[in-house]
């Protein structure tokens, strides 16, 4: 597949096929700053929003699966977390539920994810508003991320439930499409200069806005500090050449 003049990354070609292939649990992991979230909401999914849930360590289970919230006058709401809604959205059927920083995960809120992610045929929460049990739809998926390189850190059952785990390592070619035309090739291959310092796509964006007012080498300067910024406008001079 090719995208404007750049041809799409192998990473993100295994992610849309292995989705496409009815794959329904995914891990994406790499560096940051490639569009790993990004893709996780958007790609595969063909109808309703998707549902973001980053972790970190203090995450509990209401936030995955929802909580009662007071209303006023001593009453209580429930208000049903991230993780059902996903299980529950288009009509029953599912949606897409997008777990950030995965890595993070512990405790009660690491095993709720366990039981939140496990197979269509076992997977299932009970309501405490209605008592009612529920279960995922059939097209119910979860895209995981992280920045972690070994997975071999991550809690083996976590693991266990996503076979399927994506080396992203380069950034998606509509990702770059906003950015000034120079600046498109270096993002892609997520280095500029010789020393193949890693600049993430956040980087790329700020310092296209940050050049327009400041001029390059002072944003250069500003992004990446002196020596690095200084290789950067040099690569760039050299790819202007070229
Ligand atoms: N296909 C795309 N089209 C447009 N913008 C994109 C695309 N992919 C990523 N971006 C933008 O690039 C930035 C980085 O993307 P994203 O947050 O998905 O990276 P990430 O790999 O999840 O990073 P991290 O590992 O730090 O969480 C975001 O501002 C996002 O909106
Ligand atoms: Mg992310």
């Amino acid at each position: 597949m090719e995208v404007g003049d750049f041809e799409v990354g192998q990473c993100w070609n295994d992610v849309v096929d292995v989705l496409c292939a009815g794959i329904t649990r995914v891990l994406l992991y790499g560096p940051p700053g490639t569009g790993k979230t990004y893709g996780a909401l958007k790609l595969g999914t063909t109808r309703g929003v998707s549902e973001r849930l980053v972790c970190t360590e203090d995450l509990t289970t209401g936030e995955i699966t929802g909580t009662w919230m007071p209303t006023g006058a001593g009453k209580w709401e429930w208000r049903e977390g991230p993780a059902i809604r996903a299980w529950s959205s288009n009509s029953g059927r599912g949606g897409r539920l997008v777990v950030d920083e995965v890595d993070r995960a512990s405790g009660d809120a690491l095993s709720t994810l366990l039981a939140i992610t496990d197979s269509v045929e076992s997977a299932r929460w009970r309501n405490p508003e209605t008592g009612q049990w529920v279960k995922p739809g059939p097209d119910f998926s979860v895209v995981m991320t992280t920045n972690l390189e070994d997975l071999e850190v991550l809690p083996p059952a976590l693991r266990d439930r996503f076979p399927v785990a994506i080396l992203i390592d380069r950034p998606h070619p509509l990702a770059v499409a906003s950015l000034s035309d120079d600046l498109k090739g270096p993002a892609l291959n997520g280095s500029m200069g010789e020393e193949a310092r890693r600049v993430s796509l956040r980087s790329f964006y700020a310092f296209d806005q940050l050049r327009a007012r400041l001029g390059a080498e002072r944003a250069a300067r500003i992004l990446f500090g002196v020596e690095s910024g200084r290789a950067i406008i040099d690569a760039l001079s050299i790819g202007s050449l070229g």
